[in-house]
């Protein structure tokens, strides 16, 4: 049987024996190992001494108790003390080597810029909200309706050729719209202070087309304007104001008869050639003629306000007192000219030496 006095002196032993690891243990892995050795549950030598105590006899065991448990709370305190000053002393010796230093010159971020088509995009909307026109946003999926029906295009119009698109599956049918056109059908229905409407219609299209000039998903915007006694005199003038306002009043604008479905009269919108500009000589770009189409426009035709009236139900655009005039055209056609690009898949390849041309 241990004896009292046996116990106290291993316990003395220990403590001793503690110390000194402690003071050797320089890092958080011998700390641990320290801490384990003592007072691991299963294998510590501490908790190890504890298990003597019922060898005792019964009169020592209060005191021997007493004395492994002083023994206990010393080793933790201890270890706890050795264990935080470690801590501070490594966190200390990081601060001091990860300084920053806060007066070296800073990395310089390349910043983007906007996308030549945001760029025109938001030139062509300030000029026409200069005029008074408000943005239109209409859906990218929309349907034969919208798109052409209430266009003045009906099943078998052979206008219809020259927009093949996307249909989406299910019902009722939805295609992507071909052209911004169906902000005017769209714009008409929603006006709440009918018959006056002034607006622009900026937006993604889609079309089976894809060529060094044309892409499957291309960008136009659309406007119009309706009123009592809107004339073609207005659509000229405001064309011509539009773009004398983009490209500068240097060029001259020319106005040339042509046919859509939803407009009559129609009429294609010409202006000087930015590429061979002064010389009047022509070249590639406006195919030897000294002009470039920029715009397709016309008096809104009254099939169009009549299929309006008769989606809403009564006559609110009555073609005998109101009139109005409508135009449209590509944003990228509009940028090329701009910029003297000669191939629209630039747009779309993300060609960082391309894009940081225009910011
Ligand atoms: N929607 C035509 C297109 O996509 C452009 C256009 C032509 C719009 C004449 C018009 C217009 O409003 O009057 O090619």
């Amino acid at each position: 049987m241990s004896s009292l006095d046996d116990l106290k002196t291993r316990a003395h032993e220990l403590r001793e024996r503690l110390e000194g690891q402690l003071a050797s243990a320089s890092d958080p892995g011998a700390l641990q190992a320290v801490r384990d050795r003592f007072l691991g549950r299963k294998a510590g030598e501490i908790t190890a001494l504890f298990k003597d105590l019922g060898k005792l006899a019964a009169e020592a065991r209060k005191e021997a108790g007493e004395a492994l448990n002083q023994l206990k709370e010393f080793g933790e305190a201890r270890i706890g003390d050795a264990e935080a000053s470690l801590a501070r002393r490594l966190r200390e010796s990081r601060l001091s080597s990860e300084r920053i230093d806060v007066t070296l010159p800073g990395r310089a971020r390349p910043a983007g810029g906007k996308h030549p088509l945001t760029l025109v995009r938001e030139e062509v909307e300030d000029v026409f909200i200069g005029m008074g026109f408000d943005i239109f946003d209409g859906p990218e999926v929309d349907d034969d309706f919208h798109c052409f029906e209430a266009l003045n295009m009906p099943a078998d119009h052979p206008a219809r050729d020259m927009q093949d698109t996307f249909y989406l599956e299910g019902l009722p049918p939805r295609l992507l719209r071909t052209h911004t056109s169906t902000g005017q059908i769209r714009s008409m229905l929603a006006n709440e202070d009918p018959p006056g409407v002034r607006v622009l219609c900026p937006g993604r299209v889609f079309r089976r087309d894809d060529d060094i000039t044309h892409s499957p998903m291309f960008h136009q915007f659309e406007g119009l304007v309706v009123n009592e006694g809107i004339t073609l005199g207005d659509l000229m003038g405001t064309l011509e104001a539009f773009i004398h306002a983009l490209f500068g009043k240097e060029y001259p604008v020319r106005f040339r008869p042509s046919y859509f479905p939803y407009t009559e009269p129609s009429v294609e919108v010409d202006m000087g050639c930015s590429t061979c500009k002064g010389r009047r000589t022509g070249c590639r770009v406006c195919k030897q003629t000294g002009w470039v189409e920029i715009l397709g426009s016309g008096m809104v035709h009254p099939a169009v306000f009549e299929s309006v009236n008769a989606r809403l139900g009564k006559v609110v655009y009555d073609p005998r007192k109101v009139s109005g005039f409508a135009f449209g055209t590509g944003i990228e056609r509009v940028a090329m000219i701009k910029y003297g690009i000669s191939d629209i898949r630039l747009f779309y390849e993300s060609d960082v030496r391309f894009l940081e041309q225009f910011s």
